[in-house]
């Protein structure tokens, strides 16, 4: 068996027990200012957790390409990847633990063949305020589970939330307790193969958990693991996932995968990172995701360079934006790495000469550095940095982590002004304005249209008269569950069309702007109070950015 015919499995397990299969969203969030990157199935489904219906129904299912930009270090060994895909079943308030924990074993054991002596499972042992999961104890003993195979852990093991345990959940965030399925490979090496999430708590401003209003399961499985285990490899590396890429590797540089793993590992689990990145958009650059993916491309280009310093790692990637992006940096890469042996102590200021001459990624420095047992001081890092006008906004912000998609009540204002802006613009400039992308945060809203020329100061003045005029007519916000062909003859604008097989989400403000969105937004725009825009931008050809805030009256 291998991965496709698990993923099919899978799908078609869930699918005859009641769920639709729902389309994976993309690597990069689309309306979740909070984070980079989509990294994990549940990730894209927080307004429905939350009570929001679904298109879909209840019981949804799907396989979610997802990654982990906080776990690039992590890669070179047998287990981590920074891309992965997370096989997800949900109940969104439906089906609960006895539903779901037979389900998964049976897929498990019967689907999949999984000898039952080779799987534990870990169950909530309870801890703060939330008790003991007998419950899953219970179910798991009456399914067959061996009882030494069964395993109880606090809050540090066998609790989930995006952020981790209840104390370091931002006040918002959702989660709950989770019962693990692992798989022996023997000699003490178990592997996490998939998580069953029972989400039905949510983080209070004064620090308790509440139960939501609805019970939720979040079932995530590492397609990649599951695989691996389905095989019996430990190395999840050594599946057919990888194994192509890994035979293309060995060839570029004569060295045999036994002979040169670690390296291998993280130029496999890169370069396969980095396709799925750019087919999601994402360029290679100096901000945010587009730095994330210079940086594995170029902390990949090092790893091979130290396997053979005459390999050429574009010829392994068969993406046009990758053999570029590595060409521009193997000019200067073995400078860059003669430079390094020179350096005696590295510092900020040589970490930042490195980065602007031979472009070494600050965390690629790190690592070489690390490895000599040296520590770079970042403050100052930055500090160069900012000298030179550049502002890495992922280098310097904590973003990776980041929390789940922002319900708070500020944003929401956003969120709904956004729509009204999006309509006015239209208005006031024409409709060949589209939104080209949305970045809200707590503090203001950004807006990206096309457009090819700069507004003019008394269009500004118009869009933002019209914005304040529909918030003071206090509209209100309807939620319409429609089919596309319907949102299209309603006239609902939407950035998103393709991505959506079946029912489509459609925001209506009075009859003032219909758009198709997942929300959340307020119930009347009255209670956004005023918005002012603060600049207005291009920033690339035909495309604008105008930025606002919502002000006192
Ligand atoms: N949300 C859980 C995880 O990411 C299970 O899907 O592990």
């Amino acid at each position: 068996m291998d991965s496709k015919q698990i993923r099919e499995k899978y799908i078609k397990f869930f699918v005859e027990r009641g769920h639709k299969v729902i389309a994976a969203a993309k690597l990069v969030p689309e309306n979740d200012s909070s984070t980079l990157f989509t990294s994990s199935g549940m990730q894209p489904l927080v307004p429905y957790l939350l009570g929001q219906a679904h298109p879909s129904g209840k019981r949804l299912v799907d396989s979610q390409p997802s990654f982990r930009a906080e776990d690039i270090e992590e890669v070179g060994d047998s287990r981590h990847t920074t891309y992965f895909e997370m096989l997800g079943n949900w109940s969104l308030g439906d089906y609960f633990k006895k539903e779901q924990l037979p389900w998964i074993w049976e897929f498990l054991t019967q689907e999949l063949k999984l000898p039952k002596e080779k799987l534990y499972v870990t169950v909530f042992e309870g801890g703060n305020g939330v008790p003991k999961d007998i419950e899953s104890f219970e179910i798991w003993k009456s399914l067959g589970v061996l009882e030494e195979h069964i395993l109880f852990h606090g809050v540090s093991e066998n609790w989930w939330s995006r952020s981790g345990a209840p104390d370091k959940m931002p006040a918002g965030e959702i989660g709950g307790p989770d019962s693990e399925v692992f798989y022996d490979f023997g000699n003490n090496n178990l592997l996490e193969i998939g998580n069953s999430v029972f989400i039905e708590y949510q983080k209070q401003d004064d620090g308790s958990l509440k139960e939501l209003a609805q019970k939720n399961v979040d079932f995530g499985g590492g397609l990649e693991r599951i695989t691996a285990a389905v095989v019996s490899s430990p190395d999840v590396f050594q599946t057919d996932i990888y194994e192509p890429l890994l035979k293309k590797i060995e060839e570029v540089t004569g060295v045999k995968y036994a002979d040169g793993k670690d390296k291998m590992q993280v130029i496999a689990d890169h370069l396969r990172a980095a396709e799925a990145l750019i087919a999601d958009g994402v360029i290679p650059s100096n901000k945010l995701q587009g730095y994330v993916l210079r940086r594995l491309l170029r902390r990949s280009a090092v790893k091979l360079h130290l396997l053979n310093p005459k390999a050429d790692l574009s010829s392994i990637a068969s993406e046009k934006i990758v053999k570029d992006e590595i060409e521009k940096f193997g000019k200067t890469l073995d400078r860059g790495l003669k430079e390094i042996e020179k350096i005696n102590q590295i510092d900020g200021k040589a970490a930042f000469d490195l980065y602007q001459t031979f472009g070494f990624p600050y965390e690629v420095t790190e690592e070489l550095f690390r490895q000599k047992g040296q520590e770079i001081n970042r403050e100052q890092f930055r500090e160069e940095f900012e000298k030179h006008k550049e502002l890495s906004r992922t280098a310097s912000s904590g973003m990776f982590k980041g929390g789940l998609a922002d319900q708070s009540e500020i944003v929401t204002k956003y969120h709904t002004a956004t729509h009204l802006l999006h309509q006015a613009l239209r208005d006031v400039l024409g409709s060949q304005v589209f939104q080209k992308g949305s970045n809200i945060t707590s503090e203001r809203l950004r807006f990206d249209f096309s457009f090819d020329r700069k507004m003019t100061d008394e269009e500004i003045k118009q869009v933002e008269d019209l914005v304040n005029k529909k918030i003071a007519e206090d509209l209100k916000v309807e939620r319409k569950i429609v089919s596309l062909e319907e949102a299209k003859k309603m006239g609902a604008i939407g950035l998103f069309y393709e991505k959506y097989k079946d029912k489509v989400m459609v925001y209506a403000i009075g009859n003032y702007s219909k758009e198709i969105c997942g929300g959340p937004h307020v119930s009347r725009t009255g209670v956004i109070g005023r918005i002012k825009i603060t600049k207005e931008e291009a920033i690339s050809s035909g495309i604008r950015r105008i930025r606002a805030q919502i002000v006192l009256k």
